[in-house]
Parts: C-alpha cells; structure tokens; sequence
C-alpha cells in the first residue's frame, strides 16, 4: 500500500528549492518534514550523501513510508515532532549544510478522511499529524472553554465571526465527525468563496498540532544547526507561519556585523500558473531561504 501513498503527494515549489537551495555533492542535509521525500529525493540525488541525511516526520504511516523507501541506504530517519528532533540533534553537536522544513500537512493527510482533517469527506474530529498525541481536534470541540475557542478561532483561523461560530458549537455539543461541525458552520457565511468552515479547520488544526508554537521555538535550534555557508529554506502556507518566519529572518540578517543570516530570497518564492494548475495546494505556498554567514 505504501509504494503508492506518495503518488498522491507532489512536492510543492521543487524547482525554487533546488535553485535557491542549491545542493552540492557530499553536502549533508536536514529534512524536517521529509513526509513522502519529494524534496528529499530530489536533493539526495544531488548530494549523493545518505549517511550524512537526515529525514525528520511525526506522522507514523509518512515515517513507515520513509524507512521502507531508504532502507539500507544509511539515510537517519527520526520519528519525532522537528523540535525535539532538533534539540536532541543538537546535543549530540550535529550540523547541516542543507535544512529544509515544508510545513503543514501533506496531501495524504487531507485525502484520508479518516484522518479528520478534511472538509469535504466526513471523517472523525481527530486532525492530530502525530496519532500517538492525546488532543484531538474532537477534544478541542468538545472541552475547551468558550473563551479559548474564541481565541484560538480569532488568532489561528482569523476568523470574523469566531464568537458566533464558537456559539453554535457549544449549543451542539457533543460534535463527532467533521461533517457535523462544517454543516453547523456553513449558515454562518452564506456567500462565501471558500468553504465556510475552512478558517475554523484552519485554526482547530494549528491548535491540535501545536503548529506555530512549534515553528518558533524552533527556529533559533534550526539556526544552530546550520553549518556557515549553510542555507535553510522553510516552506510555509499560511500567513501566520509566514509572518514568524519572515521576522526570524529578518532579525537575524538585520543586526549588524553581529548578523548570523543572509537572506537569499527578497521576497518569497510563490509556485508558477503551470504548477498551481497542475497542484492546486501549491497556491498558498511561500518559500524563504536564507545562507548562515555567521555563528
Ligand atoms: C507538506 S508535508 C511534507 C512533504 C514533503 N516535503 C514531500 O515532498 O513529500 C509536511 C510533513 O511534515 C510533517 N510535519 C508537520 N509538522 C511537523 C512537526 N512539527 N514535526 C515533524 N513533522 C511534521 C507532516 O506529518 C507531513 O508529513
């Protein structure tokens, strides 16, 4: 079954990393959401370097994916969340020349319903990447109080009209399945371009996943990790994650003769017409890459 989980997930903005990126042979490489190894793939080719990769992913069936894929290649894979991975890599004093994150969830996520991050195929209210994790999207739902839904619907999905959403799903609860909770939400916005539930989604998956919390407090360890003349690329798709990435760049690349970081890309990288055309999830995906120009 796993030999063709991948077909259903092309890499997003491929070309732009290769590019900006710009693998070497033998350099070593990070991977920390190596998913169904797109990227992977491509810059391994490159490199020709497995034992000096490593390929990062918190979803157990990507994982089972990755190791089938690389077994006995001597390519590290870990199975951990990307900030634990990177503290405990940082510990045992490892450095890259290539780091790579291509956040959020791959399109295996979104097409297995059962996993519950789809709108459109009714599924559980789970959302977790990680399945050994506790929170689900079903326990956010069902037990978080009315406050902190409002906040988490305000700050993660944006979204106008969090309190009355956030009224309609205490009145209604206990909610199951998605269909449930993305039914009781279309009313809310009658004539609306994109589905009505999807900024709630949005935001009831960054809080199970822990998404942008994670993204920060990463960032400084990923920065340790790079060697000098290391470049780092994240891949982000939407403005929230964007924002914490741009303003890390930013302060690193603006303090001086102290600056650890040039930025290689002025402004990020968004997929061509032809690859949105031929990948319609590529649309809201930003690149940024940068070069470690000091420790
Ligand atoms: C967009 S997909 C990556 C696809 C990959 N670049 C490829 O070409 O196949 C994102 C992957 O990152 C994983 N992921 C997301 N957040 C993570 C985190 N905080 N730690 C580890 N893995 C994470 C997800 O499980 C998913 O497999």
């Amino acid at each position: 079954m796993h030999q063709n989980k991948n077909k259903n997930h092309i890499p997003v903005l491929l070309e732009e990393v290769i590019t900006t990126l710009s693998p070497k042979l033998n350099e070593s490489y990070l991977d920390l959401t190596a998913g169904y190894a797109g990227h992977a793939a491509a810059i391994l080719a490159i490199t020709k370097n497995p034992s000096g990769s490593v390929l990062v992913d918190r979803d157990v069936t990507a994982i089972s994916y990755l190791q089938k894929k690389f077994l006995d290649t001597g390519v590290n894979i870990i199975d951990q969340d990307f900030l634990t991975a990177s503290k405990n890599l940082k510990d045992l004093k490892y450095k890259f020349d290539l780091i790579l994150a291509d956040l959020g969830v791959s399109s295996l996520h979104i097409d297995e319903a059962q996993r519950g991050f789809s709108i459109k195929n009714n599924g559980p209210l789970d959302m977790r990447m990680d399945q050994r994790q506790l929170l689900t999207a079903q326990k956010v739902v069902n037990e978080y109080p009315r406050e902190d839904l409002i906040r988490i619907l305000k700050e993660y999905g944006e979204e106008p009209k969090a309190k009355l959403i956030v009224d309609k799903i205490i009145n209604n609860r206990p909610l199951t399945s998605t269909e449930e909770l993305a039914k009781l939400i279309e009313p809310v916005w009658s004539r609306s371009t994109i589905h009505p539930a999807t900024r709630t989604f949005q935001a009831l998956r960054i809080e199970v996943n822990k998404e942008l919390s994670l993204l920060s407090e990463s960032m400084n360890v990923w920065l340790d990790l790079l060697e000098i003349g290391g470049r780092i690329g994240i891949i982000s798709f939407h403005s929230l994650e964007d924002r914490i990435i741009k303003n890390f760049f930013k302060e690193q690349s603006q303090s001086g003769y102290e600056s650890s970081l040039k930025i290689l890309t002025k402004k990020p990288l968004r997929a061509s017409p032809t690859e949105i055309a031929h990948n319609p999830r590529s649309r809201s995906a930003k690149l940024r890459v940068a070069v470690k120009i000091k420790k």
